[in-house]
């Protein structure tokens, strides 16, 4: 029989295992908000096989419309798309910082719903034009429109991503989840908004379930903010306030429109964008219009601005939507970080 050995010169302690690194494993709870949040997440989970794809029949549209259907929900994708690498980045990242195990479990669900959302897009795309958004051959003028705004959009969304990936590094995470905030914020807004609007079952259903999920990624931010925000220093506010109008740049391609900032268009890019979401719109998806939209989004920024200003955090000028505040001056590649 094997004996335990207790040696004479007690326990050899082990080499500490160099930071950072995802070991020690170890399961550490601070916040029990979050320990709910994530219980909630497992039993709201949802498989985007059960939403009724076949009550969605392309043929109840023009050609004008199935367009404007995939051409919004591709559009959707260079947001809801780059969810799944952004959080599975900021799980990992979660895990060598040596997070609370719920803060990492919660980065873990909002990964899995982003999954999720981005197979809706899929989906939705390939339901009307297979191949797409891009590994398709376009034939008519509207078409060839589609095929070259959503080139143009991604090659947006690449620079987006470029600059994302060094953020974890740059900034502490009561900057990056302030931005993340601000993009749960809208998009939570933008699915209520369309789940109202949309005249189709099988997208409001969509909408709604996707909405759910980002109201709670949206508690989640929250949750981490209020033990991150208190303490910060003037430095990290006004990173802050500069995120913010990163953010509304960002995220207005698809909450409303892209302001002359970042984005990299071409000069016909906004007209034939228009003609696309019209298109969209009358289809019933649920597209508001122009100054519903610009409504929405003004709710949606006055909620942030509210949270904000109660942790003495200055809202920048967004006078795009007659919002005063601070000039922040420019913002590049690397500023924008928020996500759906
Ligand atoms: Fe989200
Ligand atoms: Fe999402």
């Amino acid at each position: 029989m094997t004996e335990l050995v207790v040696p004479d010169g007690g326990f050899v302690p082990p080499p500490a295992v160099p930071q950072p690194n995802i070991f020690p494993i170890e399961w550490r709870v601070e916040t029990p908000k979050l320990v709910e949040i994530y219980e909630r997440a497992k039993t709201q989970g949802w498989n985007p096989s059960d939403i009724p794809w076949d009550a969605i029949h392309p043929a109840e549209w023009s050609r004008e419309q199935q367009l404007g259907i995939a051409y919004w929900f591709s559009v959707l994708a260079n947001f809801d798309a780059s969810g799944p690498p952004v959080f599975a980045h900021a799980t990992v990242q979660s895990f060598e910082q040596h997070q609370e195990d719920p803060l990492r479990k919660c980065f873990f669900s909002i990964t899995r719903d982003e999954v999720n959302h981005e197979e809706v897009c899929q989906r939705a795309v390939q339901l009307f034009v297979p191949g797409g958004p891009l590994d398709w051959e376009p034939e008519t003028d509207l078409e060839h429109a589609f095929h070259n705004n959503i080139g143009w959009l991604y090659h947006n969304g690449g620079r987006y991503w470029s600059g994302f990936e060094r953020s974890f590094d740059k900034y502490p995470l009561a900057v990056v989840f302030t931005s993340f905030m601000m993009g749960e914020v809208a998009s939570s807004t933008l699915f209520r908004g369309m789940a109202t609007a949309t005249s189709h079952d099988a997208f409001r259903e969509i909408f709604k379930r996707v909405g759910r999920d980002e109201s709670r990624h949206l508690q989640i931010c929250l949750t981490i903010l209020e033990t991150s925000w208190p303490g910060l220093t003037e430095d990290l506010k006004e990173m802050i306030t500069k995120q913010l109008r990163a953010g509304f740049v960002f995220l207005s391609m698809v909450l409303w429109e892209p302001p002359d900032q970042f984005w990299q268009l071409t000069p016909y890019f906004m007209s034939n964008h228009r003609v696309l979401m019209d298109h969209a719109r009358e289809a019933g998806l649920g597209v508001l219009s122009y100054d519903e939209q610009a409504e929405n989004w003004r709710l949606a920024i006055a909620r942030v601005r509210k949270i904000v200003e109660r942790w003495g955090i200055e809202f920048p000028a967004i006078p795009e939507l007659d919002i005063e505040g601070v000039d922040v001056g420019d913002i590049n590649a690397e500023d924008i970080i928020p996500v759906f």
